[in-house]
């Protein structure tokens, strides 16, 4: 049993101690082959976790089941359909992603490192930036909308060519102040709870909050499918719900701050495999 001090204001949404229940031990196995990262030692930075889990873990096993079969896990839809879009032409230019890119296994590796520093402009970029610039200024295409079935669905697709490698983010160098950024506003007491990622994250996961199992938060598995809203949510996304949970005021998908923020989040992750596409509640 894994009882935490809990936070005052989770307290009061908590469900009654008997409920409360640490990750399981199951093994996260894909497709009977390929053996994830799930648990694994904390990254040094983490100055309060010496272990940190995946959030499937923390899934009921009937949730746990549909990510462990690609013939089952509902993501492989938008998956399948962004590698069709991957062919067609779209745009002034006449080009799809294929006309310059070699297939998209050429992109095995590179969500394990994101987001990362553009090392011409210095700026922080996540994957629906690299996307997007290649649609607007490479193919003459529109932008995608971030959280749109295209962009999350070309993500999802690039993000299974690295399934299984363990996520390590740069955390210094150029990278070094988004992650100071990223890591404030995840110990920063947002809304009318006052509370911040690490009190429900850090603090409290292992503990039940209202019907849902709280877990470390973590970002290995994103895009990922939700069975309650049907469709695959992009990290953004993820993190306007949880600050919308504690009636405050959030920050746009595609912001600089969620920029800072999931390089943070993605980082107390450095060790868990990918595990783009993950099935959560
Ligand atoms: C006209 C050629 C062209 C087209 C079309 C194109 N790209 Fe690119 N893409 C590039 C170039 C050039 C780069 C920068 C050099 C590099 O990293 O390969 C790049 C970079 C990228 C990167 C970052 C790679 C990295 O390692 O940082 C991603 C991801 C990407 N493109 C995805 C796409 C997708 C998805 C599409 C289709 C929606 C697309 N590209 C269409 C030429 C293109
Ligand atoms: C009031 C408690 C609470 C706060 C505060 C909160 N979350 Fe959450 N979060 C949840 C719950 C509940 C879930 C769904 C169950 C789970 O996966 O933990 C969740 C899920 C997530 C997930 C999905 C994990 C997965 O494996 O799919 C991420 C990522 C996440 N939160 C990040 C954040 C970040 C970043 C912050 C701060 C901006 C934050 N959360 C603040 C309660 C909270």
């Amino acid at each position: 049993m894994n009882f935490k001090a809990l936070t005052a204001a989770i307290a009061m949404m908590a469900m009654p101690a008997a409920v409360m229940a640490d990750p399981d031990d199951d093994k996260l196995i894909i497709n009977g082959e390929i053996e994830m990262i799930s648990v694994a030692k904390a990254p040094e930075h983490l100055e309060n976790l010496d272990t940190i889990y995946s959030g499937w873990h923390f899934r009921t096993d009937e949730t746990q089941a549909l990510q462990i079969d690609d013939f089952d896990n509902p993501a492989m839809i938008f998956v399948d359909q962004a590698a069709d879009v991957y062919e067609t032409v779209d745009g002034a230019a006449g080009k799809s992603c294929a006309s310059c890119h070699d297939g998209v296994e050429s992109f095995a590796g590179l969500t394990a490192q994101m987001p990362k520093v553009d090392p011409e402009t210095g700026k922080l970029v996540v994957m629906e930036d690299l996307i997007n610039e290649c649609r607007t200024e490479r193919m003459e295409a529109d932008a995608w909308k971030w959280s749109g079935a295209d962009m999350q669905g070309m993500v999802a697709l690039i993000g299974l060519q690295s399934r299984g490698m363990p996520m390590n983010v740069a955390i210094d160098g150029p990278a070094a102040p988004y992650w100071e950024q990223g890591k404030e506003m995840y110990y920063t007491r947002y809304g009318q709870l006052e509370l911040s990622c690490a009190n429900c994250h850090e603090e409290n996961y292992g503990n039940m909050i209202r019907a849902d199992h709280l877990s470390q938060g973590m970002i290995n598995g994103f895009p990922t499918y939700r069975l309650k809203q049907a469709k695959l949510i992009s990290r953004h996304n993820r993190f306007r719900g949880c600050i919308r949970d504690t009636r405050a005021e959030t920050f746009a998908e595609g912001s600089d701050e969620f920029r800072a923020l999931e390089l943070y989040v993605a980082s107390r992750g450095n060790g868990l495999s990918v595990e783009t596409p993950a099935v959560r509640q």
